[in-house]
């Protein structure tokens, strides 16, 4: 079993920790199985299989719900529990406690939220309380409305600085880990360096300590826009599109179920019960 402990050895170590996003029981099964180190129930749930335009209406009752499904599929991986808008920017009460609902109620190992500076205090207080906490900077979605779309962050020196000093102050406060979101390479390498604690990448090039993607996209599940730092290793839409297509034209042509999918009834039992060979009437 993977723990917080394990994920900064590895960074210790020189081994790359590996990390994907799921949302349901199956493929938390199937990530865990293939040896996956981490698996973040991202509230990218929202966009990818809730159907929503973006992350901001994901709610706690949501991320509750689909956090419990991944944790009962994971026997090895460490699941951290992503924190949705407005479960902890209010106040740092109800954050403490809405990060306290993720361990107590899902099974999930540690938690995640967006920001820097701004949510150290309360990364200290989790991190007081016993609650392993997983930073996110960068590009962070739960702030696509101030920064103006799903731009790259960091690339000018005052924006980079920021982004240096961020990461310092979460791991000051007592972070195991930081997410790296649409980061220039070069800027995540360097962190990534200065750093003790490891940082994972997403759209952040080689030089983090792990990586991270949505599982769904490393599928090829949606037909729609992949983005740049995106490799899909499968192409599941058109293979799912494909079998359903496969479906319907037997279905429609009889052609299943055949005789292998179907069950015997022992010789006369018909003949018992309809002695005329009179037709069923739905
Ligand atoms: O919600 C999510 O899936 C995430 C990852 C993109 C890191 O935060």
């Amino acid at each position: 079993m993977i723990t917080t402990a394990t994920i900064k050895k590895m960074k210790k170590e020189g081994k790359t920790i590996t990390m994907l996003t799921a949302y349901d029981c199956a493929m938390a099964r199937m990530e865990d199985e293939a040896g996956i180190d981490m698996i973040l129930v991202g509230d990218s749930l929202g966009n990818v299989i809730l159907g929503y335009e973006s992350t901001i209406p994901v709610t706690m009752e949501e991320m509750l719900h689909h956090t419990k499904a991944v944790c009962r599929g994971v026997s090895n991986a460490l699941v951290v529990g992503d924190m949705p808008f407005m479960s902890y920017q209010i106040n740092e009460a109800e954050g403490l406690r809405n990060a306290g609902r993720f361990l107590k109620e899902t099974g999930c190992k540690a938690v995640k939220l967006e920001g820097g500076a701004s949510v150290c205090h309360l990364v200290e207080k989790m991190v007081v309380a016993g609650i392993p906490v997983v930073g996110h900077l960068g590009l962070t979605p739960q702030s696509v409305n101030q920064f103006g779309g799903f731009k790259v962050q960091g690339k000018d020196v005052e924006a980079a600085k920021k982004i240096i000093e961020d990461a310092k102050k979460l791991e000051a406060a007592g972070a195991f880990a930081i997410v790296l979101e649409c980061v220039p390479a070069a800027l995540a390498e360097k962190i990534s360096q200065e750093l003790e604690i490891p940082t994972i990448g997403i759209g952040a090039g080689n030089g983090c300590d792990g990586q991270v993607l949505v599982c769904n996209d490393m599928l090829g599940m949606n037909s729609g826009f992949t983005p740049k730092f995106v490799k899909k290793y499968r192409d599941l839409h058109t293979e799912i599109v494909g079998a359903v297509k496969e479906y319907i034209s037997d279905v429609q042509g009889r052609k299943f179920p055949a005789q292998v999918h179907t069950f015997k009834i022992e010789e006369g039992i018909i003949e018992q019960l309809y002695p005329t060979n009179e037709k069923v009437t739905r």
